[in-house]
């Protein structure tokens, strides 16, 4: 039997009714902060992500889904959305003197070794606000992500850490400090740390390594190093955030993965995933749309793991229906499907469903209860002749009763 690609997942029917109200959630706050939304490939040029995310990431090293297509040209599948949702802006003319407000939701690829809450295919909700350099849009994105968690009712509140990466002549000042540092303390590297102290010292700091934790804590840190600009927008975000009140912890290591972000860098932290914490994730990339070919422009945005934020959350418990038709014999089968579009014409706000199996009574009574409806209808050889139906309720005990069919609406809309 063919079976589905490691660490790329189904999501089956009992779970996608809880993905919908996560996703519609999501939709209908973002609509509320004046955010609209963008839509772009899956597939883009290698090129995109190798000049964004950063060359020595360990996304672009050994991450990426990447292949030639049969014109020889090396393509790989999306592994983020920032660096598209730029090139889309660019080619379109979305980001030249303008704000924009946009977001961006689907799957994202990466080929990392699959365990819960990490995935070689998994989804994400993208936000990324363009042209607006004042912190308060810093601020407007991580009020937003905190509204979303109250409304979305998270069992546990996330924690929210911040910092500072600072201008690029900043950080390149504090990365030949760091070099320093940890080239001093070479024999207490681990071997992935070695490594990047050649090719990217900050990602040091993001060990998950616990043996490397007390040489990190002891390390430079990255705020004592801000460029006056880079510090006056981070006290302003924070007086922001304090004003909002939206808790914080300031995270000297949290440098980020992906090589675009400058200044402010944030991640809303849950207790509950154990290594997979992040739940998620941003900042300012005010160099990027240069980077890419645009014109200078400052941005600010976050991206989410929508499967780590569902694992979160407990699972109302939708009905499939509201009405559950069943068909005491199959000469009815014909009427009772009139009989459900008629009801869906008139009741459009109900779910109705059809017992099209053709099975007994007692099998489809045990498919209504399943369903979740709330009412029962049958028909059966005697009720056609009479033009009657049998309305039972399925939640509560009440004695079934017989209505004409031009008295069911009635009945139902008394109901619902
Ligand atoms: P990221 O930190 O690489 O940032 O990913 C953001 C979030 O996506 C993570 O916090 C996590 O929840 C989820 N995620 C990442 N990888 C996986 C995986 N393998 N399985 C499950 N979930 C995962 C970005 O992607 C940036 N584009 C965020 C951003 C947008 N920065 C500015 N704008």
């Amino acid at each position: 039997m063919i079976q589905a690609i490691r660490g790329m997942n189904d999501l089956l029917p009992n779970v996608t009714a809880h993905w919908q109200h996560v996703e519609n959630t999501i939709r209908n706050l973002l609509a509320r902060y004046g955010y609209q939304e963008i839509r772009f490939p899956i597939l883009e040029k290698t090129e995109l992500f190798k000049r964004s995310v950063g060359e020595v990431t360990d996304i672009v090293e050994k991450e990426m889904y990447t292949f030639l297509d049969r014109n020889n040209d090396s393509l790989s599948l999306r592994p983020e959305g920032t660096a598209v949702c730029v090139r889309a802006g660019i080619e379109h003319g979305l980001l030249y003197n303008q704000l924009q407000r946009l977001w961006y939701m689907g799957p994202m690829f990466r080929y990392e070794r699959p365990q819960q809450g990490r995935y070689r295919q998994f989804h994400q909700l993208g936000v990324e606000a363009f042209g607006m350099a004042n912190p308060a849009i810093d601020a407007e994105l991580i009020c937003l992500s905190a509204r979303l968690w109250q409304e979305l009712g998270l069992r546990n509140p996330l924690q929210l850490q911040l910092n500072s990466l600072g201008s690029q002549a900043a950080r390149a000042n504090y990365r030949a400090a760091l070099v320093q540092y940890f080239s001093a303390h070479q024999a207490q590297l681990d071997e992935d740390s070695k490594r990047r102290l050649l090719t990217n010292p900050l990602r040091i700091l993001d060990s998950k390594n616990p043996a490397m934790s007390e040489l990190n804590a002891a390390a430079p840190k990255l705020l004592d190093y801000l460029d006056p600009e880079s510090e006056t927008h981070f006290t302003q975000l924070r007086h922001m955030l304090e004003s909002a009140k939206i808790d914080y912890v300031l995270n000297p290591c949290l440098v980020r993965g992906l090589d675009y972000y400058n200044g402010t860098v944030f991640e809303w932290v849950s207790s509950e995933l154990g290594a997979q914490a992040t739940i998620c994730a941003g900042g300012r990339y005010d160099g990027l749309v240069e980077q890419l070919g645009g014109k200078p422009t400052p941005a600010f945005g976050f991206a989410l793991g929508l499967e780590r934020l569902i694992s979160l959350l407990s699972a109302p418990a939708t009905a499939q229906a509201d009405i559950y038709l069943l068909a005491a014999d199959t000469s009815v089968q014909t009427t009772l499907l009139l009989l459900a579009e008629q009801l869906r014409q008139s009741f459009p706000q109900l779910n109705i469903l059809l017992d099209c199996s053709g099975a007994s009574l007692k099998s489809q009574f045990k498919r209504a209860d399943q369903s979740g409806a709330k009412i029962a209808l049958i028909i059966g050889e005697q009720e056609l002749k009479q033009q009657q139906i049998v309305l039972k309720h399925l939640r509560q005990e009440c004695p079934q009763q017989i209505v004409s069919q031009a008295e069911l609406e009635v009945c139902l809309k008394r109901i619902f």
